[in-house]
């Protein structure tokens, strides 16, 4: 099952998604990036770091550069969180949802992934994909591979699963495969 990931050799062709909260890998996890890659039982295991971004450059190149330094070979940015959520079985425990605490939520478009690339060398996977017009602009826009999401549903209930947009991107846009790197997550 061996395969390769953006160029790296992986022993199966599966990856853990980012967990905010549990201690797990992702920007807004309880344990940091640092000590994350510092944790790893081998040197070569390959991690790519998740990111949230707001409209400060001066920030994003900040986060850019201490993910560089973590060693990370790729950045995750998630483009399906733009605002904040209703997450009622949270509030029902009072918890706060809100996730604009962690940074200021803008919402997505293909001009500013555009502007995250001139700030690093790292590639930039999009998460989050969840249409075949997408799928086709992060092809025009360069993007190394595209990551179909919906979040698990926990961003907008009722989004479309990862599998209905492959099916729909594999009808209509099937270059899109062959092109780049296509991966998957939600609903295993
Ligand atoms: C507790 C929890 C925290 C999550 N935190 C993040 C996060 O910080 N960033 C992100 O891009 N996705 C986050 N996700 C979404 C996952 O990366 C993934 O897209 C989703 O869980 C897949 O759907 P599934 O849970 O149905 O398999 C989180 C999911 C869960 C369950
Ligand atoms: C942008 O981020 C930098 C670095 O964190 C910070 O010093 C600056 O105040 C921020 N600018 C705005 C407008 O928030
Ligand atoms: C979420 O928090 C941000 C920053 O503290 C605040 O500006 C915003 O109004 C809050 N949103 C809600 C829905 O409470």
């Amino acid at each position: 099952m061996e395969t390769t990931i953006l160029g790296h050799r992986f022993s199966a062709p599966f990856f853990i998604s980012p967990c905010a909260g549990g201690g797990l890998p992702s920007m807004a996890s309880s344990v940091s990036m640092e000590a994350i890659a510092a944790g790893r039982p081998r040197k070569d295991q390959v991690l790519f770091q998740q990111i949230y971004v707001t409209d400060n450059q001066t920030a994003n190149k900040l986060l850019f550069q201490r993910i560089e330094k973590t060693g990370a070979k790729a950045m995750v940015l998630t483009v399906d969180s733009a605002g904040d959520r209703a997450r009622h079985r949270a509030l029902r425990f009072q918890e706060n949802t809100n996730l604009t605490r962690y940074s200021s939520y803008i919402p997505m478009t293909w001009g500013i992934y555009k502007d995250l690339q001139k700030l690093t060398k790292l590639p930039i996977v999009p998460k989050g994909i969840q249409t075949v017009e997408d799928a086709k602009k992060a092809i025009e826009v360069g993007a190394p591979a595209i990551f179909l999401s919906n979040h698990g549903g926990r961003a907008l209930d009722g989004s479309r699963s990862p599998f209905e947009v492959a099916l729909e991107t594999h009808r209509r846009a099937p270059e899109v495969f062959k092109k780049i790197e296509v991966y998957a997550d939600g609903g295993v």
